[in-house]
């Protein structure tokens, strides 16, 4: 039965949301694998209702779904506590319907406080370019993880231990806070305490060993979607380091980050959008600093849905989604915000880059730094179609040939065919193929 990987294959917000939504009406669990509250997935209800989740995954509007917060997730719990309230108020059960890994890392209140400093300190220095994180604690999170200093969910179960590793942790970060970052600004443990054991009282019905429940639920033969958040090219390991995230939201990531094994994994779908988007500092090939990337923006409502920056926008660049694709496996496209691209006169899809120095052809992506840098990249122009030409539009076969002709080229590209193409926020504006369903038992 299929276990499907939904992935962002670019920098992120390519609305994979709406995505696992149209697919967790058909599936049994839906599975955050890593990040946290610095996502943000848009999901607009058929009532036009829309609300953005930060932690809980994207099944949780469809009641047939269990949702599950993987162990490679760190939880904020005034985020989670806030979302849960949010999505009990939009009328949806979150009880039984939720479960936590008890292997999760939590984010702690000096771990937004170092993510703050450290990118303050970073804007300042001597090249004043910060990572542009979302402020949410995620670095600090993680490091503590990896570091084997991180605070689990666990733990707030032995009260003794958990008093003593804070006071440690505590004693740590405000040395660091004062000394390195010369904040005034300082976190009182007993404090810390206090909200935690409240925290462990909520979250206590939520939290189990979801890696067993998950492994029961692929040898029981369940439809599984793991939601992917962040993207592949914002990767800690594949990305463009040190612009990224702190996480593997890459395929392997689904695995080390659920419990379920590689060999269970069916399917890898890559969610792409129609153009390019980046929020944060680092490299962007194809980023247009002009009016065109301006009207983008305002078409596509591109600001944060975590922090309501402004995104920079640009041409798809399928050089970069070729690279994505490769390493992960990708075997069909979600191909989102088609709509946005309707009454550009010209769309331009980067298929190869030129290195400035030399002239060289290269049609392979790199994550150097000093290498992207010293690129260009090289286009294929595509008629435009008209403001309402995708309006009402269901089937591929319907679309005007100037549409078709730029989606063939993506999936020529790429390598891989669109499965979904989504036209619109909403729940039925997508194009989806017969087979795409039927690898999901959706047909
Ligand atoms: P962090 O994940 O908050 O540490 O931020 C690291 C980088 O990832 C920054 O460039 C952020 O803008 C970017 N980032 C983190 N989460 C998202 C997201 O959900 N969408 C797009 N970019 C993100």
């Amino acid at each position: 039965m299929p276990v499907t990987i939904v992935l962002g294959s670019q920098w992120g917000d390519e609305g994979k949301g709406k995505v696992v939504d149209a697919l967790a009406e058909g599936a049994d669990y839906v599975v955050r694998y890593q990040g946290g509250a610095n996502a943000g997935h848009t999901i607009r209800l058929p009532d036009e209702r829309q609300y953005v989740l930060h932690l809980i995954p994207s099944g949780i509007f469809h009641s047939n779904c269990i949702c599950v917060i993987g162990n490679g997730v760190v939880i904020d719990p005034v985020a989670l506590r806030t979302e849960i309230q949010m999505v009990e108020e939009a009328g949806f059960t979150v009880k039984g319907r939720l479960f936590i890994s008890h292997n999760a890392h939590l984010i702690m209140p000096y771990h937004r406080q170092l993510d703050k400093a450290s990118e303050a300190r970073l804007a300042s220095g001597t090249n004043g370019q910060s990572v542009g994180t979302t402020g949410r604690g995620i670095g600090p999170a993680y490091e503590d993880k990896f570091s084997r200093k991180g605070i689990r969910i666990v733990d707030l179960l032995d009260r003794a231990s958990l008093r003593e590793k804070l006071r440690h942790n505590v004693a740590e970060k405000n040395e660091l806070l004062k000394k390195f970052y010369a904040s005034d600004e300082l976190c009182d443990v007993d404090q810390i305490i206090r909200d935690y054991e409240v925290f462990d009282e909520e979250m206590d019905p939520y939290i189990t060993d979801t890696a067993l429940m998950l492994c029961k639920a692929v040898g029981e033969g369940k439809n599984i979607l793991l939601e992917g958040a962040q993207a592949a090219l914002l990767d800690i390991d594949f990305g463009t380091y040190p612009f990224v995230t702190s996480s593997n939201p890459t395929a392997g990531g689904a695995c080390t980050g659920s419990g379920i094994p590689p060999t269970a994994i069916t399917d890898v779908v890559a969610v792409v959008k129609a153009y390019a988007t980046r929020v944060g500092n680092g490299p962007f090939p194809t980023e247009l600093l002009d009016e065109t990337g301006e009207r983008l923006r305002a078409r596509g409502r591109e600001y944060g849905a975590t922090t309501g920056r402004p995104r920079r926008c640009g041409w798809l660049d399928a050089v970069a989604v070729r690279y994505t694709s490769m390493i992960n496996g990708v075997r069909s496209i979600a191909l989102t915000k088609l709509d946005v691209l309707s009454g550009e006169s010209e769309i331009k899809l980067c298929t190869k880059y030129e290195r400035t120095s030399d002239g060289k052809i290269l049609d392979h992506f790199t994550t150097d730094l000093r290498a992207l840098a010293g690129i260009r990249p090289i286009y294929e122009s595509y008629e435009g179609w008209s403001a309402d030409a995708l309006d009402g539009i269901s089937r591929r076969a319907d679309l005007p040939p100037v549409v078709e002709r730029y989606l063939s080229a993506i999936e020529k590209e790429v390598g891989a065919p669109l499965g979904l193409i989504s036209l619109g926020a909403g729940r039925n504006e997508s194009i989806v193929e017969e087979d795409f369903l039927a690898a999901r038992s959706l047909a």
